[in-house]
């Protein structure tokens, strides 16, 4: 049997599983007893509760307690410590904490009942009076009170970009804006929670992307240790950040059980789901300038992005607009401007997504007016160091992105200006640079290998649908050479080694590093056992001078050693290994980033202003791809998120009242399959071994980044408007 599997397209090892309901999601579990909790949520945006009515509600058969701010338990409410390990700068929301309310949607009393249905129909009887102040959403009218108040420091500025804008032959200066976005995965957030009185325990199942966050909050709230908090995530249905943080229903669950001593679930519904953390509305201008050969002479990027009035989110916008390229005198600003909303949260390439969206689009402006063709102007651009950081590329294939697209989008070959369908048709061509970091984090991982040939892998990263137990399995199996089937890989669990959060395209890179270290040390025992039990011969052998396949290791004097045998032979039933594992410090040295590029044609309706995307190629070089398949998909989604991003997502916020307008499936509009036509995914050959072990950088984010601003360079080119205001709707275009 082949068991070689990095590289190869695998099927999901849960796919069955998922398809025939036999997956168990954290809100399909039901443990004895189990009552359920639904949330009152606010219906102003600042201000204070003056009363709040229960009583009514509390007279309904089945209702077992309502929990608002006057009855939080004390040692709760004491409890300052709410933070997770994404907390930003100020004060994380605690949940029911007092009267006052800090934004429109906010948690303000949980009705527990023995059913879903009784617990919502009482929550309809709960009479909330209020004092409202005046409150404020929209960033465009709060540019005054940007501050740099608990901003990270962007890039450092070189050169001067001030004088050498005033000097460019050519030059543009323009405003970009984008709305706020929401995750909106498809499996709404939900938390279980039972509390064992005896032990003083909690165990928990939440939809979360990665439990050991949870974790530390919980802990942090009700003053626990560690193992007395466990939880439990062992499939989520998508997560794209919004299960980055702990959400509100964790804290209400567990509170609840615990005063209630019953399981307690609480599930937020679709309107919920826009009730937290959503991708920052954000203003960006920039001001660029060029020699007449269309070499860049200066950028200046200034974002301002949306944060709450209680914790300053921070996002990368700006800085990539010194790093895409070569260009020697850069300004790059960053401000926040706090509104009555709650705070934005990381949502797929956060930052990257909205800085290249800006950078991307400017930089089609500036070739235009240098009149030189966009794909041209970036390779005339090309940086081929990290200008930022003084830093080489750990690898950039970045160029040979460029090449693969152009030559299979047929870049060279477009005929703009064409008109089609008896000319009410537009047709219009776009192309775009995607990038995103290659990060890599500190993650633990064990293996246990039995004298059955089975082989049981560990780690408590998730899987939010990307395919972690499917590529673990491939990486552990490739690793020690035991087949796909043999292997189990658990996760989604607080009592397995510890890994990050799946979040920043990192899991592949930390997680699967881990898995192949583990894997590594075990193969390293089975040759040890070897050379003791079976031949001595073989002790001068170095440890990678075998090899493993097919559940046998591998001699190079080709004595083959099955690996079940050896274990009986020793008199074990099994071996087990356990490590974690860090960046290697040489990587410092290095600039680590995935990139991409993007290519579009739209077809605009000239007379109904209506736009479709009938074509996108994107060419990725995101390193060693592990499962092509499964990579695919990534693209494939994120493309198709780049192009809701580009024509459809609009958060709107009523502003008088700061509730969200349209916090609903049917009118918050995202790209569905009648969106996308023809996707094309090409992955670039690039080898790094600086990177990490594995040589794969990651892409959960690249897929989306730049998709939106190639549509909209595609639209201009098609109908000779430049529309900077995301999304670009048909009413922007008549
Ligand atoms: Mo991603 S926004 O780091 O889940």
């Amino acid at each position: 049997m082949d068991t070689a599997y990095i590289g190869k397209s695998r099927k999901r090892v849960d796919g069955v599983k998922k398809v025939t309901g036999s997956a168990t999601y954290a809100g399909e579990f039901k443990p004895e007893g189990l009552v359920h909790g639904y949330v009152v949520n606010s219906t102003i945006a600042n201000g204070k509760i003056v009363a709040i009515h229960t009583g009514k509600a509390k007279m309904i058969d089945g209702v077992l307690d309502i929990f608002t701010h006057e009855n939080l338990p004390d040692d709760v409410r004491q409890n300052v410590d709410y933070t997770d390990p994404l907390s930003p700068p100020g004060h994380p929301f605690r949940p029911l904490y007092n009267d006052q309310v800090l934004y429109n949607g906010q948690p303000i009393a949980l009705v527990v009942a023995e059913s879903f249905e009784l617990a919502r129909y009482a929550a309809g009887l709960v009479e909330v009076e209020y004092l409202a102040e005046e409150c404020t959403t929209d960033i465009k009218k709060n540019m005054g009170n940007a501050t740099t108040e608990g901003v990270e420091d962007t890039a450092p500025d070189r050169g001067n970009a001030e004088l050498s804008y005033a000097n460019a032959a050519v030059k543009i200066d323009v405003e970009y804006s984008q709305p706020r976005h929401y995750h909106n995965p498809m499996e709404p957030h939900v938390s279980i929670a039972e509390w064992n009185a005896k032990t003083q325990s909690f165990k928990i199942y939440d939809k979360v992307q990665g439990v050991n966050s949870s974790q530390e909050y919980i802990c942090g709230i009700f003053n626990l240790d560690t193992e007395n908090v466990q939880i439990l995530s062992p499939y989520v249905g998508g997560g794209f950040g919004s299960g980055l943080r702990p959400q509100y229903q964790l804290f209400l669950a567990a509170m609840a059980a615990r005063e209630l001593q019953r399981p307690v679930k609480v599930s937020l519904t679709r309107r919920q789901m826009f009730s937290f953390g959503h991708r920052p509305a954000c203003i960006q201008q920039l001001q660029m300038g060029a020699s007449k050969e269309g070499k860049l002479k200066s950028i200046i990027h200034k974002a301002y992005g949306e944060t709450s009035k209680f914790e300053k989110y921070n996002e990368t916008i700006v800085d990539w607009s010194g790093m895409m390229y070569q260009c020697d005198n850069v300004k790059l600003e960053y401000r926040l401007i706090p509104v009555n909303v709650y705070t934005p949260m990381d949502m797929r390439a956060p930052g990257g997504a909205t800085g290249m969206f800006a950078l991307e689009c400017a930089m089609d402006e500036l070739a235009i007016k240098a009149n030189i063709d966009p794909l041209e102007f970036r390779l005339l651009n090309y940086a081929d160091k990290d200008q930022n950081e003084d830093k080489p590329f750990s690898s950039k294939e970045l160029r040979e992105c460029y090449r693969q697209a152009a030559s299979h989008f047929g870049w060279y070959n477009r005929h703009t200006k064409t008109q089609i369908k008896d000319d009410s048709i537009l047709v219009g061509y776009g192309m775009a640079t995607g990038c995103w970091e290659a990060m890599q984090q500190k993650s633990s991982a064990k293996a246990v290998l039995t004298s059955s040939g089975k082989l049981v892998v560990s780690s408590s990263t998730a899987d939010i649908g990307t395919g972690t137990y499917t590529v673990m399995s491939q990486i552990a199996g490739d690793t020690l050479g035991i087949a796909m089937e043999e292997i189990t890989f658990q996760l989604g669990d607080t009592s397995l080694p510890k890994a990050p959060i799946e979040g920043g395209s990192w899991t592949v890179s930390s997680v699967g590093s881990a898995v192949k270290a583990v894997c590594n040390h075990l193969k390293k025992q089975l040759i040890d056992l070897a050379k003791v039990n079976v031949d001595e011969d073989l002790d001068h052998v170095n440890y990678d001078e075998v090899s493993c396949t097919d559940g046998t290791l591998l001699f190079p004097n080709g004595t083959l050693i099955n690996m079940s045998t050896l274990l009986l032979t020793a008199g074990l039933d099994s071996i087990e290994a356990e490590n974690a594992l860090e960046p290697e410090v040489r990587q410092e040295q290095y600039s680590s980033y995935a990139h991409s590029c993007v290519m579009v044609e739209v077809h605009v309706d000239k007379d109904l202003g209506m736009i479709t995307v009938p074509r996108v190629t994107s060419a990725i070089a995101g390193g060693r791809i592990i499962n092509p398949k499964t990579a695919e998909s990534q693209i494939l989604g994120a493309i198709t998120w780049g192009i809701g991003m580009a024509l459809e997502e609009e958060g709107m916020i009523d502003d008088r009242s700061g509730r969200i307008m349209n916090a609903n499936l049917a009118e918050y509009h995202m790209a569905v399959h009648a969106d996308v036509q023809q996707l094309n995914v090409l992955f670039v050959e690039e080898h790094d071994d600086i990177v990490n072990p594995l040589g794969a950088k990651g892409l959960g984010e690249i897929g989306i980044v730049g998709v939106a601003s190639a549509i909209a360079n595609a639209v201009f080119d098609a109908s000779g408007k430049r529309v900077r205001n995301l999304p670009i709707t048909l009413d922007k275009l008549l």
